[in-house]
């Protein structure tokens, strides 16, 4: 096992498993969080044993209680827009892993802890998780993405609710929402996620790295050019199952 000073990274059978780790601040997202993270999702993205990553919290209480806010009060303004620009590469790092994120999610689930689970593309959480964005509240708005993956997930007025009145949703409402793939009993979160990343991990590693590739870039594009890029991809799939390589 790897230890940064706020992540664990561990590999098992093809699986990645990113903990974060600050158990003692309910895994507050930290600048020394951002720079492991930055290394350790790097380090997924570039490796080609891994075929899917679970991203999880160390704590008990929380997977993330959002960013640190011993930091956020303290910072002088021209680190806080540096802060931001680095963590901006963070998200299109977490945006840009070609194998499947799955994020097993409980507790607290706030702020930067709600936009890393919605960078991730399968979300199972606890019975006991809660979400909530308490950007707006706090005078800022959230810098991790969330603006723009959230409402793609819950659609525009559910994101809106939850930004501007700061409503926190239970597990069964966000699984309602469509935020969450599946609830599963206290505890349970990380087994669960297993499951699903062992039967992704028994499949080719090319072809689901291709299907995540197109359900993710297509929903930026038209539909004709979504569909244009299926054909890309399939034919490619096709020649490359055709001559072995
Ligand atoms: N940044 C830094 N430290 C945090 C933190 C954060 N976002 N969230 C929790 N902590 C720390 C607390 O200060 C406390 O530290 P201490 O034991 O040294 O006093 C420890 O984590 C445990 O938190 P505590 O508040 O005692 O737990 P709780 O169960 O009573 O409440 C929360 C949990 C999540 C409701 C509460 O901690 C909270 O509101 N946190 C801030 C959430 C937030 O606004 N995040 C920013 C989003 S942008």
């Amino acid at each position: 096992m790897s230890a940064f000073e706020t992540v664990l990274y561990e590999k098992k059978d093809h699986i990645a498993y990113v903990t974060l780790n600050r158990p003692q601040a309910l895994n507050a997202y930290s600048v020394r969080m951002r720079d492991d993270l930055y290394q350790v999702l790097s380090a997924v993205k570039d490796d080609d044993e891994i075929r899917v990553a679970i991203v999880r919290g160390a704590s008990d209480k929380a997977f993330c209680a959002g960013a640190d806010l011993t930091e956020f009060l303290t910072a002088p303004s021209a680190i806080k827009a540096r802060q931001i620009r680095f963590r901006r590469d963070l998200w299109r790092l977490f945006l840009s892993v070609p194998q499947p994120l799955i994020a097993a999610v409980h507790g607290y689930v706030l702020g930067s802890g709600m936009e890393i689970a919605a960078s991730c593309d399968i979300r199972i959480a606890s019975e006991n998780a809660q979400f909530g964005l308490p950007e707006v509240g706090l005078g800022i708005i959230p810098g991790a993405g969330g603006t723009q993956t959230i409402p793609r997930l819950i659609g525009t007025s559910r994101s809106l609710e939850m930004l501007l009145t700061n409503r926190w949703i239970s597990s069964a409402e966000a699984h309602t929402f469509g935020l969450v793939n599946r609830v599963v009993p206290n505890g349970q979160h990380v087994r669960a996620a297993e499951e699903i990343a062992q039967k992704i991990a028994s499949f080719d590693p090319l072809a689901v790295r291709e299907a995540k590739y197109a359900v993710t870039h297509g929903l930026d594009m038209s539909l004709e050019q979504g569909l244009e890029l299926e054909k890309r991809l399939t034919l490619m799939r096709r020649r490359s199952v055709r001559t072995g390589v």
